[in-house]
């Protein structure tokens, strides 16, 4: 069901993308990542197209693999920080991009602690733009480099099990991920303390289990989450250690079930919570896969976006 375009111009979240966007991104990253293998990386596919890079909030993984992507695709590329911009002055968001679009941008990649941001952004301004992230509700291109990776240790991720561990509430990756993993006819579970499972999340069609051992005996991947402490602003659960002894992935726990499963993490990790560090540094893990996958899909959003103007 693969299509040669991109049914949208904007990737605002993957419930705006089909079954063939995701896939049609799929099969271009595989032609990328072969590219970045190469001893020359570079390709020209985005000479004379110029992309900023928006971030009002905190980012490592997704803004330098955004940015790598960009210049693998020969783009010129501007960045953003809102942290030393003028934005410190009050100035709203339009007037911010609008200012920077008068500098003759074509592409805007952002990253905005409000869920909609992008969303606002594509309804006023004629640029294409990338959600790098919006708040607690999406972050495509984290889910499309998770789907991505676990294609390539499964196969086809029809009737494939995922689970999706941890602080659901508040995560953009796991609302993309279980749109994403769907599409691809992938069965989703979370699993998590009742207090960081949203009560909506059944209406999505996943499954809800409580019990981490249960969890991971039925599921082939595992992708844990980060506790995200800086938006909780009540207590979800007593104390970190109480949190690892109930629902941290440790060795033990995974050398009791009877399969050996895959282990994912979007990242930043933080070790000893939700995942130990002999799990997340093992050959179950692959969580650098990850990270290398993201440069080739990005390049591959990016490209195939670029033939939409
Ligand atoms: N996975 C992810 O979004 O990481 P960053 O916050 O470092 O970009």
């Amino acid at each position: 069901m693969t299509t040669s375009q991109l049914s949208t111009r904007h990737v605002l979240g993957i419930k705006y993308l089909t079954e063939g966007d995701i896939r049609l991104i799929f099969e271009t990253a595989e032609n990328f990542k072969e590219v970045i293998n190469r001893p020359i990386k570079k390709v020209p596919s985005l000479r004379d197209v110029t992309v900023a890079n928006l971030f009002f909030e905190n980012s490592t993984r997704t803004r330098l693999s955004f940015e790598l992507a960009e210049k693998r695709l020969s783009a010129d590329v501007v960045n953003f920080s809102a942290s030393s911009s003028s934005v410190k002055k009050g100035e709203t968001l339009l007037d911010t991009v609008n200012n920077i679009l008068s500098m003759k941008v074509d592409m805007v990649v952002m990253r905005h602690p409000a869920p909609g941001a992008p969303a606002y952004l594509a309804r006023h301004i004629d640029a294409n733009i990338i959600n790098a992230g919006d708040g607690t509700h999406e972050h495509p291109t984290q889910a499309l480099l998770d789907a991505y990776s676990m294609q390539e240790q499964l196969g086809d991720l029809k009737g494939k099990k995922i689970t999706i561990m941890g602080d659901i509430l508040h995560s953009r990756v796991a609302l993309s991920n279980i749109f994403c993993l769907q599409k691809l006819g992938a069965q989703v579970t979370v699993c998590g303390p009742p207090t960081l499972i949203p009560k909506y999340i059944t209406n999505l069609g996943v499954r809800v289990e409580y019990d981490l051992r249960k969890a991971l005996e039925w599921c082939d991947v595992a992708n844990i989450l980060r506790i995200q402490l800086e938006r909780q602003d009540i207590k979800f659960f007593p104390s970190l250690r109480e949190y690892a002894s109930s629902y941290g992935v440790n060795r033990e726990i995974l050398d009791s079930l009877t399969k050996k499963i895959v282990i994912m993490h979007p990242g930043p990790i933080n070790r000893g919570v939700e995942i130990t560090s002999d799990v997340a540094d093992s050959d179950q893990s692959i969580i650098l896969q990850q990270v290398e996958n993201g440069v080739a899909i990005r390049m591959a959003v990016l490209y195939l976006l670029a033939n939409k103007r």
